[in-house]
C-alpha cells in the first residue's frame, strides 16, 4: 500500500432509522479528503436509497454479495483490502451479533470479516436492545479482537423509550475514523522486533520450569505493528496462539534460545518491545532421561538464564527500547528500577495482583512508566493496549529522529 495514496474509508451502513445520518458521516470524510466507499445491508437500503451515497462519494454503492461494479476481481476481498479504515456507522444489534460470530452472509459482513482494517462500530439501537446480555457480550467479544465501538449517546429514542442507544455525534464518529487513519502506516519501514510469551527451562526431557504468560500482549502489539507498516520479528516462547497476520515468526523454547534469535535480529531492529516473561532461572543440570520418582533429587539447582533486555540495553545505540515489569508489589519504583538498569524509554507496568487481569487473562491494567512521568491507563483489552504500545513505539521513533 502506497504511502501518499488518497485514504480510502469504506463506510458500511445497516439498517435502522439512524441510516439517514451515515449520509452526513459520509460528507464529512470527503470533506476531509477521504476517499469514501458505501457497502449497505439490504435492511438499510429500506431506510436511504443507494443513490444517496453513490451521488455524494461519486463511487459505486455495494449493496449484494452478488453486485461486482469491476467484474474483474473477488469483489468483496478487494474492496476489504483496499480499506485503510472499515467503519460501519449505524450498526444494529443484529450486525453486531453476526460480526462477534464470524457470520458473513451479505456484502457488509463478508467485507467486515475479510479486511485486515481497523473496525471502528457506532451501534445504534432501541436501550433495551442494548443493554441486553447478548449485545453486551457480542461487543466485549469485538472490543477483545480489537475492535473500536464508538458508544451510542443516551437520550430519547425514535421508539419513545429514554436511554443509552442513539447514534454517536458526527464528530465523536468521524474523531475516531481520523485517529484510526492517522495510525495507518505510522510505523512504515520500522524494523520491530517483539520478544513474548514464557521460556521453558527443562529439568528433564518432559519435565521443565516456566510460568504462566500467554503471549497474548506481545502477540497483539507484533500484530499491529505490521499492519501500521512495521517489519516485525517475533520471537516467541511456547504460547498457544497461531502466528500474527505478516509478521516473522522465531518459536523457541528456552531463555537461551530466546536469547540467540533475539539478538541476532537486534542487530538489524530499530526498536524492541520486549513483553516475555523469560524463566529467570534454570536447571544447572538438565537429566539426559526422564527422571524417576526413585532418582528425583529432594533440591534442584539453579542458574541464572541470560537477561536479553539488559544485554540489548548495554548496547543500545539509537534504538526505542520498551520493557515490561509484572510486579506483585513496589510497583513504580521497581519499573523505575528496570527502566535505568536496563537503558529502556519506557516500562509498562503491571500489578500481577490485580484479580483477572494480566497474565492468562485477555485484559489487562497498566502504567506507562517514563523517567519523568506515570501514566495509569485504565483496564483495557490487550489489543487496545497493543495499539497504546504502537502509538508510543511510533512517538518515541519520531523523538529520537529529531535529535
Ligand atoms: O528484570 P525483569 O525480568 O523483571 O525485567 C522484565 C523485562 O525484561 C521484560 O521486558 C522482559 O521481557 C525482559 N527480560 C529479558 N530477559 C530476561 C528477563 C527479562 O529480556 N532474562
Amino acid at each position: 500500500m502506497a504511502a501518499d495514496r488518497q485514504k480510502i474509508v469504506v463506510l458500511g451502513v445497516t439498517g435502522c432509522i439512524a441510516a439517514y445520518k451515515a449520509c452526513e458521516v459520509t460528507r464529512s470524510l470527503l470533506r476531509s479528503g477521504v476517499r469514501v466507499k458505501v457497502v449497505m445491508t439490504e435492511a438499510a437500503t429500506r431506510f436511504v436509497g443507494p443513490l444517496s451515497f453513490r451521488t455524494l462519494t461519486g463511487e459505486p454503492v455495494v449493496t449484494s454479495l452478488w453486485d461486482d461494479p469491476t467484474a474483474s476481481r473477488v469483489f468483496h476481498v478487494s474492496l476489504a483490502e483496499e480499506a485503510d479504515v472499515f467503519v460501519i456507522a449505524p450498526c444494529t444489534a443484529n450486525v453486531l451479533a453476526k460480526l462477534a460470530h464470524g457470520v458473513a452472509d451479505d456484502m457488509l459482513t463478508t467485507v467486515a470479516l475479510a479486511t485486515e482494517a481497523p473496525l471502528v462500530l457506532a451501534p445504534a439501537m432501541n436501550t433495551h436492545m442494548w443493554w441486553d446480555e447478548a449485545t453486551q457480550a457480542n461487543l466485549a467479544a469485538l472490543r477483545e479482537r480489537g475492535a473500536i465501538i464508538v458508544e451510542p449517546d443516551a437520550g430519547e429514542l425514535v421508539c419513545g423509550d429514554v436511554g443509552k442507544g442513539r447514534l454517536a455525534g458526527l464528530e465523536a464518529i468521524t474523531a475516531v475514523v481520523h485517529a484510526e487513519l492517522e495510525r495507518v502506516q505510522d510505523l512504515e519501514g520500522v524494523r520491530l522486533l517483539v520478544t513474548a510469551g514464557p521460556t521453558y527451562e527443562p529439568i528433564d526431557p518432559v519435565r521443565f520450569i516456566g510460568n504462566r504468560s500467554s503471549g497474548r500482549t506481545g502477540y497483539a502489539i507484533a500484530e499491529e505493528a505490521a499492519r501500521r507498516g512495521a517489519e516485525v520479528t517475533l520471537v516467541s516462547g511456547p504460547t498457544e496462539l497461531p502466528d500474527p497476520f505478516g509478521c516473522t515468526v522465531l518459536r523457541v523454547q528456552t531463555a537461551e534460545e530466546m536469547h540467540v534469535a533475539a539478538m541476532k535480529a537486534y542487530g538489524e531492529a530499530d526498536a524492541v518491545v520486549a513483553t516475555a516473561a523469560v524463566t529467570d532461572l534454570r536447571p544447572a543440570e538438565v537429566s539426559e532421561h526422564k527422571l524417576k520418582k526413585s532418582d528425583t533429587p529432594g533440591a534442584l539447582a539453579f542458574e541464572r538464564t541470560p537477561d536479553i533486555l539488559a544485554e540489548m540495553g548495554a548496547q543500545k545505540g539509537k534504538r526505542v527500547l520498551i520493557g515490561f515489569a509484572a510486579e506483585s508489589q513496589d510497583l513504580i519504583p521497581e519499573a523505575r528500577g528496570k527502566l535505568e538498569r536496563k537503558h529502556l524509554d519506557l516500562v509498562v507496568a503491571n500489578d500481577i495482583t490485580e484479580p483477572g487481569l494480566g497474565f492468562g487473562s485477555v485484559r489487562n491494567r497498566v502504567s506507562l512508566v517514563t523517567s519523568s512521568d506515570v501514566e495509569e491507563l485504565p483496564v483495557m483489552p490487550k489489543r487496545e493496549l497493543a495499539r497504546v504500545i504502537c502509538d508510543r513505539t511510533a512517538a518515541l521513533l519520531r523523538q529520537k529522529r529529531r535529535q
